[in-house]
């Protein structure tokens, strides 16, 4: 049968980090960092899993996941859009082949940067293709997909997302549906299209944090002080429109204006009490070569984000991370604004 290569993008927050949760927006974009999934086709009634590079392997016969699928759909967890495409298709594309899947990444998990969504994302499309959900209309070899194929991508992979994770936003897989940047504001998503990719490098402290903490912290803060927090989520917001601003348009892109939004939005995150004494040594790390960092997600760990401005010699980029990594941080040299989902 036909063997598929299918890819989606992990995701990155820019700006809005908790401000999004009191109104404000948010903007998300697609990394270069992805989720690779090799889909063969076999014949022995059986769908295999693999996971190599996190030692995860699963096998099933084909009729216990459709039992298992059907009695999760009809459950009262999950509430299925419009079923478009119809469900029995899947089944009986399952029934009559069995599937291989290998999945590998560059994506780490439990980092905040959609690793789960790059994989309902991929595995979703590989099984609307093989099912012929979707044609290929696009003319781009790699994005073949176009409007309603990636609507129907997107929604499916939202569901799989919220099997996985309960009660998603539904960012992380539409930036890694879409590619690009995506805006979300009081649970609206709208895609705006980067003129810009960002060069930048994503730094893990691996200080492990609980995003309900950080948010229920900010949120107290909030209500003790609102005329003083209050004008800090409007300055975020603020800092979101301009940056937005600045990747979507057509002009060329000024650096500065990257920078300035960056450094001013990590100084405002830290007056929302969500810094961490590793976060802040990456950002002193980075500050101290000439470059602009930022936490990124829930803070109290977890990710860092350092733009690197176009004129940024390879070298000292390279020299760069490896300061970081020998601090036992990892870092990944990757682009922002990329393509979504994609067909090799
Ligand atoms: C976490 O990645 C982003 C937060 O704004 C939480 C949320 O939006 O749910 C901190």
């Amino acid at each position: 049968g036909e063997h598929l290569v299918v890819s989606a993008p992990g995701k990155v927050i820019l700006h809005g980090e908790h401000a999004v949760v009191h109104g404000k927006r948010a903007l998300a974009c697609s990394l270069n960092l992805r989720t690779y999934l090799h889909v063969t086709p076999s014949t022995d009634g059986m769908v295999r899993m693999n996971l190599p590079d996190i030692n995860i392997y699963r096998e099933w016969k084909v009729e216990d996941l459709t039992r298992l699928f059907a009695n999760k759909t009809q459950s009262e967890e999950v509430s299925l859009p419009p079923v478009y495409p119809p469900v029995d298709r899947f089944n009986s594309l399952c029934e009559i082949i069995g599937l291989d899947f290998m999945v590998s990444s560059n994506l780490p998990t439990s980092a905040g940067l959609g690793s789960s969504a790059a994989f309902a994302v991929a595995l979703v499309s590989s099984l609307l293709k093989l099912s012929n959900q979707i044609s290929d209309p696009g003319t781009q070899s790699f994005n073949p997909w176009t409007g309603d194929h990636l609507e129907v991508i997107n929604g499916w992979a939202f569901i799989a997302e919220k099997i996985i994770h309960g009660n998603p936003s539904g960012v992380d897989n539409s930036v890694s549906t879409y590619g690009g940047i995506v805006k979300y504001q009081n649970k609206a998503l709208e895609r705006l299209s980067c003129k810009h990719e960002l060069s930048v490098i994503i730094t893990n402290t691996k200080v492990p944090r609980s995003t309900k903490h950080m948010v229920s912290n900010v949120a107290d803060k909030l209500k003790q002080y609102p005329t003083v927090i209050n004008p800090v989520l409007d300055a975020v917001e603020a800092i979101s429109q301009r940056c937005q601003d600045e990747l979507t348009s057509t002009e060329s892109l000024d650096d500065s204006v990257i920078r300035d939004m960056m450094s001013a939005n990590h100084a405002l995150l830290c007056v929302l009490g969500v810094n961490h004494p590793a976060i802040e040594k990456v950002c002193r790390m980075t500050h101290d070569h000439g470059l602009t960092s930022k936490l990124t997600g829930a803070g109290g760990g977890g990710c860092v984000i350092t733009f690197l401005p176009a004129e940024t010699p390879e070298e000292k980029t390279q020299d760069i991370i490896s300061q970081l990594t020998n601090q036992g941080y990892e870092c990944w040299k990757t682009l922002v604004g990329g393509p979504g989902v994609g067909l090799h």
